[in-house]
């Protein structure tokens, strides 16, 4: 199913377009459900014991489960599909972006004198992951457009298409579902600032007002475009958000500043060297007291071969280059390596509060938080998804 966006900044859509998008949607659905279902029975019946019989013994990584199952039939229609309906996703949206383009130009300069602020850096030095590819194979990445509103309402359209109702209605469900965590969890941590690094168009961004009303919000990105996007998307919502064009690796903050740093699907898109230095950065602006908090794809050590290799498909087949990297490293030893102190970190898996509701979450909060890092739907968008995250606490 995809979702109809319930904020006012999107592109409006012909009755073909809603069509369309529901089109892709099903595909997806019926590709991350039914026929990944398909590829598991074939990984168990043939690819493994094929590999068994060659090597003595069992695919033990992600690596060697890909190994396996390339060139098995199940795993060829699988991603050939998924190739071609990521695509869709993206060429499903085109037209009703470029043909509202002036409409939502003219709205957000309408919506400028709400509160909040954008404060773009025509001088920053954008990073090659940003552009010099079309991540997740979306066209023109995120600088397509330039400053302009275009890879903004690309994406914001896109992910309503791809999610398939997976992530909420104005597509929030990960920011939602961990601030409210937060606040189950720590329920005397009040932040008064909090800072969302690598926002795109702040759709996890402005969660965080809704849980923690009298904090100053502040989120940042390197490209401009989603940025211009974000900002008039809040002010339409009447979010006093204060966005900015930064580096998440280079942040213009002063030392011991906020009390919480976040972002959500964020480290994954970084080389190994800028994901060091983004939460070197994080440790450095944030307060004694503060926290640290990542939303991302569960990593590999906590999963078999097959489930690991099942994420890792996005870093061969989707224009992703630095997901299995990331997913390669612990996020424990990343947060060691940033200064945070052994037993200050801790990780958890979150049930989407979308789809569990409030009550699962409360009881996640409260219950066993080791429980559930390795389940199936973990980080997976299908049928059931559960959100992974990690932070620690700068003491
Ligand atoms: C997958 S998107 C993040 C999604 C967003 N956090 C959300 O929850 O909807 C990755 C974003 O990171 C930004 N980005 C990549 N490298 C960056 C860097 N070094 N500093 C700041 N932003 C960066 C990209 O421009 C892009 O908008």
């Amino acid at each position: 199913m995809t979702v109809e966006l319930q904020h006012p900044m999107k592109a409006q859509s012909t009755p073909d377009e809603v069509a369309r998008g529901r089109f892709v949607s099903g595909i997806r659905g019926l590709i991350l459900n039914d026929l990944a279902t398909d590829m598991k029975d074939a990984y168990d019946r043939r690819a493994a014991p094929a590999f068994r019989k060659e090597h003595g013994r069992d695919p033990e990584t992600s690596r060697e489960a890909h190994q396996a199952l390339r060139g098995d039939p199940a795993f060829n229609i699988y991603s050939a599909m998924r190739v071609q309906a990521q695509k869709m996703v993206w060429a499903s949206v085109a037209d009703s972006v470029e043909r509202e383009g002036d409409r939502l130009a003219h709205e957000a300069e309408l919506a400028a004198a709400a509160p909040g602020s954008l404060t773009l850096d025509p001088a920053l030095d954008v990073p090659k992951n940003v552009h010099a590819i079309d991540v997740h194979l979306m066209p023109g990445s995120y600088t397509r457009g330039a400053d302009s509103l275009e890879a903004g309402a690309v994406y914001d359209r896109g992910l309503a298409v791809f999610s398939m109702g997976l992530m909420g209605a104005n597509l929030d469900d990960i920011g939602l579902s961990m601030s409210q965590y937060i606040k189950q969890r720590f329920p005397d941590f009040a932040p008064q600032r909090i800072l969302d690094t690598g926002c795109t168009v702040g759709h996890n961004t402005l969660p965080w007002k809704q849980v923690y009303p009298d904090a100053e919000l502040i989120a940042i990105d390197a490209a401009p475009g989603p940025l211009a996007y974000a900002s008039a998307r809040a002010k339409m919502q009447g979010q006093d958000v204060q966005f900015r064009q930064m580096c998440a690796d280079d942040l213009a903050f002063e030392d011991a500043s906020f009390d919480v740093v976040w972002s959500s699907m964020f480290l994954h898109e970084l080389s190994k060297k800028q994901r060091a230095k983004c939460l070197d950065e994080a440790f450095r602006v944030l307060r004694q007291g503060g926290l640290m908090l990542h939303m991302e794809l569960p990593p590999n050590a906590q999963m078999g071969a097959f489930e690991g290799f099942y994420l890792d498909w996005d870093s061969y087949y989707n224009n992703e280059p630095y997901y299995k990297g990331y997913r390669d490293e612990l996020p424990g030893d990343l947060c060691a390596r940033a200064g945070f102190a052994d037993g200050d970190f801790f990780e958890f898996v979150v049930p989407s509060v979308g789809i569990y509701g409030e009550q699962a979450l409360i009881d996640a909060a409260r219950g066993d938080r080791a429980e559930g890092v390795g389940q199936q739907t973990t980080g997976r968008l299908a049928e059931g998804v559960m959100w992974y995250g990690f932070g620690a606490w700068k003491k």
